[in-house]
């Protein structure tokens, strides 16, 4: 195949176009746009098959860079059958004059003339085909013009599979989610990013078991959900599930309130009581705030675990339980266990089966989901109708860090939609906090920014990257992390302020 310098150039071009675009749709509107464009053909139109031979996706455009309504109606079928199942390409100057086509009803009555008609194949498979065709100049493609639009037509194969391929795996993913909620009942999270997803499947596969499972996660970021959503999949979900939140007590009071106490076990224990491991027999018990737990009720905890057996305050008699352990912690217990303020031995235990729930600046993809759902549960709770986002709240929305994760998100959208009088959710219904380290982007997301604006959201993401680290590093004592970041404490303040990040102790050392 003979291209010149310039065609070959136009290729490289319209190719690198090609293959920055994911969406198939765009794959296939651009294509046919240029194709039309460089072979001077009155329509087009590009059909990708699926496997059963059935169309998949179609464009069909004219040289006004239009779509065409009803392109069935429009095309040969007798033509895209024979590069179908001939795979070879065709290049007609006069279709109702060429030989094979003259008794073809579609073609006399379409009165086509000029045709060119290309398969398209990756790895030697025939997925779709390119259709060109001119009605009124006869011979209107040139040689040369066939031969470059089949050069063209293999980098269409190649980026219109790619694209073809992720849209099957978005679909995919989308028919998985809905199987996942429809079978587990996962109505309650809202999620879409794909590391929300593999906690869900996670909780799946091991809701119906009786291991302990440990959720970590930032303060805010759905433990609690995740925790219900192991009960209620599980076969104890007719059973109660019991929640201790194991820094709401005081030590003495959280042994009781874990075992019981018999009457008289001490000042105040004027009947004898059940604890909570004893009301979740047969159901799950969810230890809330776990890494507050003291080191003399961790003994206590351990040997439930293990045994599977508890004495109540004030009594001498075993008593036997069966219930499911759910834990949930904000700081990672491996880091406790190093501070020596969490037991090995009751790690290992608890840290048989760990889900991590990601904080919400991780998966930026649910923002806007999460949002549109509280969104939603606020207007009807508050009778009002349902406001939209703007374009511009929802981008502050997306580039805020979110230091209380879901929860804080929660807030923000009820108070917006408490100010709100109109049906617009604008950037004033956010509280100015979230709006500080903000910078306004252009509403047209396609202008090019500028050096100055574009260097500043680089230099504002790596501050903000910088400072979390820092503090991760210095387990949130602030001084530490100043020290180690080489600045006044005065100063690491204020950028924590400017970034809007709170810094949480994951341990005190
Ligand atoms: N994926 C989600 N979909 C819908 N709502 C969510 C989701 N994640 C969290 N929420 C909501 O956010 C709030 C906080 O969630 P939850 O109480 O489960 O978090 P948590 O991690 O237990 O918080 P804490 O650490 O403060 O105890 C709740 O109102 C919960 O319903
Ligand atoms: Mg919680």
């Amino acid at each position: 195949m003979n291209i010149d310098i310039s065609q070959y150039q136009q290729l490289l071009t319209i190719s690198k176009e090609l293959l920055i675009q994911s969406d198939i749709d765009h794959v296939l509107t651009i294509s046919m746009d240029r194709l039309i464009e460089i072979s001077g053909a009155e329509r087009g139109i590009i059909i990708l098959f699926d496997q059963a031979g059935d169309s998949l996706f179609q464009t069909a455009r004219q040289l006004e860079k239009k779509d065409i309504e009803n392109p069935e109606f429009e095309i040969s079928r007798t033509i895209i059958e024979q590069v179908r199942s001939s795979e070879e390409p065709l290049y007609l100057p006069n279709a109702m004059e060429h030989p094979s086509m003259k008794k073809s009803n579609s073609v006399g009555e379409l009165r086509l003339l000029s045709v060119i008609c290309l398969p398209l194949i990756y790895q030697k498979v025939l997925f779709g085909v390119i259709y060109l065709d001119n009605r009124t100049i006869e011979g209107a493609f040139r040689a040369d013009t066939f031969t470059f639009v089949q050069s063209f037509a293999d980098f269409i194969s190649l980026a219109a599979h790619h694209a073809l391929v992720r849209k099957q795996l978005e679909n995919r993913q989308i028919l998985l989610e809905e199987e996942l909620r429809t079978r587990y009942d996962f109505d309650a999270i809202v999620c879409h990013s794909p590391q929300m997803i593999q906690v869900l499947q996670t909780v799946s596969q091991v809701a119906d078991t009786d291991i302990p499972v440990l959720v970590e996660g930032e303060s805010g970021t759905g433990k609690e959900l995740i925790a219900r959503a192991l009960h209620y999949n599980s076969k104890r979900r007719q059973m109660p599930m019991i929640t201790v939140n194991c820094a709401a007590f005081p030590d003495d009071l959280l042994e009781s309130e874990f075992f019981g106490h018999e009457k008289g076990a001490f000042t105040g224990a004027f009947k004898s009581r059940k604890g909570k491991f004893e009301q979740a027999d047969g159901g799950t018990i969810f230890l809330d705030e776990i890494d507050e737990m003291s080191p003399a009720l961790q003994v206590k905890l351990l040997r439930v675990i293990q045994w599977g057996e508890f004495t109540p305050l004030g009594s001498d008699e075993i008593q036997k339980c069966d219930a499911r352990i759910v834990a949930a912690c904000k700081t990672p217990l491996n880091i406790l266990v190093e501070s020596g303020k969490f037991r090995e031995d009751l790690y290992y235990r608890l840290h048989v089966f760990c889900i991590k729930v990601p904080p919400l600046r991780e998966r930026k993809q649910d923002i806007i989901l999460l949002a549109e759902h509280f969104l939603k549960d606020a207007a009807i709770q508050m009778q009002k109708e349902l406001p939209k986002l703007n374009a511009l709240a929802k981008q502050i929305l997306q580039h805020y860090s979110f230091p209380g994760n879901v929860r804080e998100l929660e807030n923000i959208v009820r108070r917006a939609v408490i100010l709100c009088k109109g049906k617009t959710i604008k950037p004033e219904h956010l509280p100015d906090e979230i709006k500080s380290g903000f910078t306004f982007e252009q509403d047209d997301a396609s202008q090019f920014p500028t050096f100055k604006h574009a260097k500043q959201k680089v230099v504002d993401e790596f501050e903000r990257q910088y400072l979390l680290r820092v503090l991760h590093e210095s387990n949130g004592v602030i001084a530490r992390a100043a020290q180690l970041a080489g600045m006044h404490t005065k100063n690491f303040h204020q950028k924590l302020k400017k970034h809007n990040i709170r810094a949480t102790k994951t341990a005190s050392n």
